[in-house]
Parts: C-alpha cells; structure tokens; sequence
C-alpha cells in the first residue's frame, strides 16, 4: 500500500481536461474541504468517482493532483495488486485499505486499474476468478458501509470500462462516472507546452502547427514526443530543440505505431 502525504502533480500539469478537472473537484474536493455545505443542503456527496478512458489520457495524474490540492492523506493501490495468491488475502487488503482511510480521515483512496478485480465474470473457470469474485465482493460492502466513514473519498480509474461488472456503477458505489478523452488539438497544444517548459526551444517551435499534425496521440505519447525531440537535437550535437526535431519525432512515433498495429499474418 502506498500512502503520501501529498503526490506532487498539480492540476497545472494537466493538460485539456477543464470539464474533467472541475468535475472532479466538485465530486472529491469539495466534500472534504467543505462537508458543512452538504450537510446544511441536505445531500450526500457521490460515493465513489470512476475515471474511464483510453490509456495515457491523465487519469492516474487527475487522481494525484487531486489529492495534492486537498492535503487529504492519499492512499494509493493498483487493482493487480489486490490479486493475490492465498484465498482471502485479497480481501482482507481492501478491507485493510478502509480501515487505514478511516485512521488517517481526511483521506482518499485511489484504486488505479480497477478493471483488473472488478471485470464482468468470464465463462472461464480458471482457479484464480472466484478469489477475484471475493475481493470485489469486499469492496462493494465496503462501499456499502461508506456513509459512517466520515471524510474518506475513494476514485477510481480504468481503461477498460467495456469490462468492468456492472454491480460496481449502482448508486451508493462508483455513481459518478468521468469520462477522460484523448486530448483535442487545443488539449494537446497545451501538453506540448507542460512537456517542453523545461527544454531549450528554437524560437520557431510552433505549437498550434504540432498539435495539429498530432491528432489521434495521447498525453502519454506527446510526452514521449517532447523526449524524443530532445533525443534528435542530442544526436545532432545542438543544445536546443527545433521544430524539425519535433517533426522527425512524430515521424518515428507514426512509424512505431505502424509497426504495433500493421495488419495480421493468417494464422
Ligand atoms: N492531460 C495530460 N496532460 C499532461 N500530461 C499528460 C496528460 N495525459 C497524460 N500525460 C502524460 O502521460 C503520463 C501518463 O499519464 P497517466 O498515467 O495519467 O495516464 P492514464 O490515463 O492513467 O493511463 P492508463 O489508462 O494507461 O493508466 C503522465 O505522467 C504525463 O506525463
Ligand atoms: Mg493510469
């Protein structure tokens, strides 16, 4: 289990995401900073929030910087994690998790790919799926429970939304659903910017221009593009980055990606 005080993501290393930001904040911030508030309209905050979308999008990031910007303790746990070996051992992790939360209130637990004990059930038998069962099982009963934990948040986060089991969404469990897109050529403008604050630039990197000839990449990969347009500039012996480095970057990401998903040799 991994506990911070305070992760040191900030919500201005976000790129794009406005709505996604602000959503966040009211459903996770706002109760713990302000629990009178609720209180004196009379509603319960939503349970639980569950950040869906593809891979590399910030949804692990919007996660910390929440927890940076509410001094709340963060308690953060992998789903994988919580698949082990011995039967109940799972189990007892989540409710371990819970009781840890409620120790160290004002909190917020993190559940990162969450897909991975909450899936729908398979037609496999295999060994491992019932103690899988078990560990989502004591999950949602103690979600269930959440209303007498007091100030304890809990977000989750997946890729894999098509797959989660649905008891997961009732009301009183994840209840507020935050959809993470890949960025749209402003979002990703503005992440080519957070990525190439601390680097060099030719006076001529034109970021609008990059984000449009960008379209289709995630953050996580206009992060590896501001990288590789470094690694282009080291090679070429300069110590300042040119839009044609960016350029040549893109390049070679396009040509990678062509390569994962070129098509299929019959089998
Ligand atoms: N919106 C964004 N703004 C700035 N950087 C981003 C953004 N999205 C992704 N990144 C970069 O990509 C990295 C990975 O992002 P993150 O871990 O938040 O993705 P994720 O949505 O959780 O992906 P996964 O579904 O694979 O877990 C970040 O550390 C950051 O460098
Ligand atoms: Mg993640």
């Amino acid at each position: 289990m991994q506990i911070s005080q305070s992760p040191d993501v900030t919500y201005d290393d976000i790129g794009g995401l406005e709505d996604q930001i602000r959503e966040v904040r009211e459903a996770v911030e706002a109760p713990l900073v302000d629990a009178a508030q609720f209180e004196t309209v009379g509603i319960e905050p939503p349970s639980g929030v569950l950040l869906h979308g593809p891979p590399g999008t910030g949804k692990t990031m919007l996660a910390r910087a929440v927890a940076n910007e509410t001094d709340a303790t963060f308690i953060k746990m992998a789903g994988s994690e919580l698949v082990r070996k011995f039967i109940g051992e799972g189990a007892r992790l989540v409710r371990d998790l819970f009781e840890l939360a409620g120790e160290r209130e004002p909190a917020i637990i993190f559940i990162d790919e969450i897909d991975a004990i909450a899936s729908k059930r398979t037609e496999s038998k295999t060994s491992g799926d019932a103690e899988v069962q078990r560990t989502m099982m004591q999950l949602l009963s103690e979600m269930d429970g959440f209303d007498d934990r007091g100030e304890v948040r809990i977000i989750a986060a997946t890729n894999r939304f098509d797959m989660l089991d649905r008891a997961i969404l009732r009301p009183g469990r994840f209840d507020r659903l935050i959809e993470v897109p890949e960025p749209d050529a402003e979002g990703r403008e503005r992440i080519l910017e957070i990525h190439t604050e601390e680097m060099s630039l030719a006076d001529a990197v034109d970021f609008a221009a990059l984000a449009d000839e960008t379209a289709g990449l995630s953050g996580a990969e206009l992060a590896s593009l501001a990288t590789e347009a470094g690694m282009f500039a080291i090679r070429d012996d300069r110590t300042t980055v040119e839009y044609d480095d960016f350029r040549d970057a893109l390049a070679k990401i396009r040509e990678e990606e062509d390569e994962n998903t070129g098509p299929i040799a019959f089998v």
